[in-house]
C-alpha cells in the first residue's frame, strides 16, 4: 500500500475482532511513530503499551468526561468500548519540557500529532485499525499507569484487527474551501 492509498483509505476504527496483534506488527506501528519528525529532533514522545484487559477496562471507563460530552448530547465517548475491546491500547505521552514552546505554541502537541498519524497509517497499512482518542481523564489515567506528573498524556490508541467492513468515513471539506491562493480570503 503506498502512502497516498493509506492516507485515503484509513478510517477511525472503534470495533475490533477478538484477535491478538502480532508482536512484529505492534513493533512496526511503534517504529513508525518513533521515526516521526519532531521539534529540534528532541523526540519528546513516550508510549505506554497496555495489553492487560483489566487495565484496558479501567482506561475505557476513564474515557468519558462529562464536562466535555454532556453539553454536546453524547452519552459516552464513541471510542469508550474500543479501549476495552481492542487487544492493545497505546498511550501516547509527551515530556512537554523536552519540546519547544514559543508564546502560546506548545510544540509537543504537534510532535505527538505527527507521530500519531504515522502510527495510525502504519497500523492501517498492516491491516490493523485504531482511533485517536483525545478525550479522557488525564489525571486518572496518569495515576492508573504510574505516569509522572511532568508528563502529558495526549492520546489513547486502541489497536487491533477491525471488525466489519471499512466503511466510507466522514467526508472532508473540498480543497477550494480550505486552500487560499497567495492571501487569506
Ligand atoms: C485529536 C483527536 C482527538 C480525537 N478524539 C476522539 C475521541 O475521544 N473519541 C472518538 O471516538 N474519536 C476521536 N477522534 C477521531 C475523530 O472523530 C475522527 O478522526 C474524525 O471523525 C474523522 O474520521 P476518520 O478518522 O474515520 O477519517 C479524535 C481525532 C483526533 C485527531
Amino acid at each position: 500500500m503506498d502512502v497516498m492509498e493509506a492516507i485515503r483509505t484509513r478510517r477511525s476504527i472503534r470495533k475490533f475482532k477478538n484477535k491478538p496483534v502480532e508482536e512484529e506488527k505492534l513493533r512496526m506501528v511503534l517504529e513508525a511513530a518513533r521515526l516521526a519528525p519532531s521539534w529540534a529532533n528532541l523526540q519528546c514522545w513516550r508510549f505506554v503499551v497496555v495489553k492487560n484487559p483489566e487495565v484496558r477496562g479501567k482506561i475505557s471507563n476513564l474515557s468519558y468526561v462529562e464536562a466535555f460530552f454532556a453539553p454536546k448530547g453524547y452519552k459516552t465517548n464513541p471510542a469508550k468500548k474500543a479501549l476495552a475491546e481492542a487487544p492493545v491500547v497505546i498511550v501516547a505521552c509527551a515530556d512537554s519540557e523536552l519540546s519547544g514552546e514559543l508564546g502560546e505554541q506548545h510544540y509537543y502537541l504537534t510532535d505527538i500529532g505527527i507521530a500519531a498519524e504515522n502510527l495510525m497509517l502504519a497500523a492501517h497499512a498492516q491491516g490493523l485499525g485504531t482511533v485517536f482518542v483525545g478525550v479522557f481523564d488525564e489525571e486518572k489515567v496518569r495515576d492508573l499507569l504510574g505516569i509522572p506528573a511532568t508528563i502529558r498524556i495526549v492520546g489513547l490508541f486502541p489497536l487491533g484487527y477491525p471488525e466489519g467492513e471499512n466503511k466510507e468515513g466522514p467526508s472532508r471539506k473540498p480543497l477550494e474551501e480550505i486552500v487560499f491562493e497567495e492571501k487569506w480570503r
